[in-house]
């Protein structure tokens, strides 16, 4: 594996694959990888000729500070993690290096950044959008994998790759699961023993409440996985919504939309978690 931790270098090292025609499936991350990541990193390993991952913390999507001074690093066990994929290039760039001076961008993504983790966190898709197009545009990969686990963020990308535009392809990952069903996640880490053994919860209601679309309307479910987390203090919610699969806007009645996920995020102990279902 190579790691690259220029902007300059990584761009020598692309013209050079471009000459060879070679294509790049692209992988960004925060590190602290997790089997979800690698099941991407296979994916991309699989599809294209290269397999190009990125470790960046990027700054500028923490709205909380505490966060991202907590935010888990290891890179160690992510080299190795890295090599198990053969992962041939890791782009592995300092803060400096991707800002050397503010980046005032502003996108306007719609009423799609306005609900959910755009509601809950304010600046954090405008950070994303902005360090993923960078990315993008060092890398200039022909396919870049994304995790359902972050739906909002995948959809904020699909709309930016528009928007630009940008000739990548973005494919879209299933979520996956520990064996317990907690969705895997570097935050994962933090939990305490008991939280861990408390957290395959959030799945197991998200499980339950899918079924229930026969028989409740959207208000009633969203309502019976409040009424449900309510008896489990150690849970704190931040927001439950059912909500249509383009523009992730709520809503009323079933047949407001061809396609209806459930997502969720809630505090377990300061760890705050995310996850969604598809209803139908
Ligand atoms: P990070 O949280 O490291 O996630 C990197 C990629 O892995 C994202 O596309 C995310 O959706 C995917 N992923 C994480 N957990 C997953 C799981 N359990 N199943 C499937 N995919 C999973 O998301 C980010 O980093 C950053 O916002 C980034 C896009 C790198 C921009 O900084």
């Amino acid at each position: 594996m190579e790691i690259i931790s220029t902007i300059q270098q990584f761009c020598v090292r692309r013209t050079e694959l471009s000459n060879l025609g070679k294509t790049l499936g692209f992988v960004p991350t925060m590190g602290a990888l997790h089997e979800g990541h690698l099941e991407l990193m296979r994916r991309a390993k699989q599809e294209n000729d290269l397999l190009v991952v990125s470790i960046f913390v990027n700054p500028i999507q923490f709205n909380n500070q505490e966060d991202l001074k907590k935010y888990p690093r290891t890179l160690e066990t992510d080299m190795e993690m890295l090599e198990s994929v053969n992962c041939d290039l890791l782009f592995f760039p300092s803060v400096e290096e991707m800002y050397p001076e503010a980046i005032n961008d502003n996108y306007d993504f719609g009423k799609l950044a306005n609900v959910m983790e755009g509601a809950a966190r304010p600046g954090h898709f405008n950070g994303v959008a902005i360090v993923v197009r960078k990315l993008f545009e060092i890398i200039e990969p022909q396919k870049a994998y994304f995790g359902e686990k972050d739906y909002q963020q995948l959809a904020i990308i699909q709309k930016l790759v528009k928007m630009i535009p940008l000739s990548v392809e973005i494919i879209p990952c299933q979520i996956v699961r520990e064996n317990d069903g907690l969705a895997m996640s570097s935050r994962n880490m933090r939990l305490s023993e008991n939280e861990r053994f408390a957290a395959p919860f959030i799945f197991q209601t998200l499980q339950k409440a899918v079924k229930l679309n026969a028989v409740l309307s959207p208000e009633e479910l969203k309502n019976w996985v409040l009424t449900k987390f309510s008896t489990q203090p150690e849970f704190k919610i931040d927001y439950v919504e059912i909500a249509e699969d383009q523009q992730l806007q709520a809503v009323t009645h079933w047949n407001d939309a061809n396609g209806v996920l459930i997502f969720i995020a809630v505090f377990l102990g300061n760890v705050r978690l995310i996850d969604n279902m598809r209803i139908f």
